[in-house]
């Protein structure tokens, strides 16, 4: 029987081959250091929005006691069943409306997620309701420019890099958002991807407590 709460049908099938398939390598560089020591922070209940292909899930400490995957797009979910054991369960659905209760959760892990969600503010709002206080919000996300320079490029090629991409964005201000939402952003530090073009390098990187 599958482990998927609702089914949706929507998804970019390219993109998920292709995310498959490349994205593994640039687990061994940087991105994989960032992902380790943000992941092993999880605790308790744990949400996973855009689990895409499964990358956080080999990160998960045993203090992790139960895991909801949330992922619209069929082809990832494919992938992402092979990975998934019995303390998870696997929600197709966006994360701008989440089938979990109000205050139930301790983590959140979100990476790479916000610059592909279809409403940023709406995903940032769900991710404060369904986290209890004090618990923890983890972000990895690369976000738009501090230099106006590269943010105006970011602005200008963002009119179709969600065409090739999966719906990736590059000029979100996915700590702001987050921000608006009632997170204390004090605690997420801006980072840069080496090896990575400009339009893509920049990160926001932490843990966040929920207030
Ligand atoms: C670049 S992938 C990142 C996957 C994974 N989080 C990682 O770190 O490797 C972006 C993921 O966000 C998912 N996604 C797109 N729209 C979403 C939404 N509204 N809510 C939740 N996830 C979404 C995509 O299907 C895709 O799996």
């Amino acid at each position: 029987m599958s482990r998927t709460a609702v089914s949706a049908e929507r998804g970019h099938r390219v993109f998920a081959w292709f995310y498959a398939r490349t994205s593994a390598a640039a687990e061994n560089g940087p991105l994989g250091e960032y992902r380790r020591s943000l992941v092993r922070q999880a605790a308790g209940v744990t949400v996973d929005i855009g689990s895409g292909v499964g990358h956080n899930l080999p990160h998960l400490p045993a203090a992790v006691t139960q895991v909801h995957l949330v992922e619209p797009d069929p082809h990832m979910r494919s992938r992402l069943e092979a990975r998934m054991d019995d303390a998870m369960r696997l929600h197709a659905v966006g994360a701008e409306s989440l089938p979990i209760d109000d205050g139930s959760v301790d983590t959140v892990i979100s990476t790479l997620t916000m610059c592909s969600v279809d409403d940023v503010d709406a995903v940032a709002g769900e991710l404060h309701r369904v986290l209890r206080p004090g618990g923890k919000l983890l972000v990895m996300e690369h976000v738009r420019s501090i230099d106006g320079r590269i943010a105006r490029r970011q602005q200008r090629l963002d009119r179709l890099w969600p065409a090739f991409s999966g719906g990736c964005h590059i000029d979100r201000d996915t700590g702001s958002a987050l921000g608006h939402a009632g997170f204390d952003t004090a605690a997420l530090r801006r980072v840069e991807l080496p090896g990575t073009p400009a339009v893509t390098r920049e990160f926001v990187l932490g843990a966040m407590e929920r207030r």
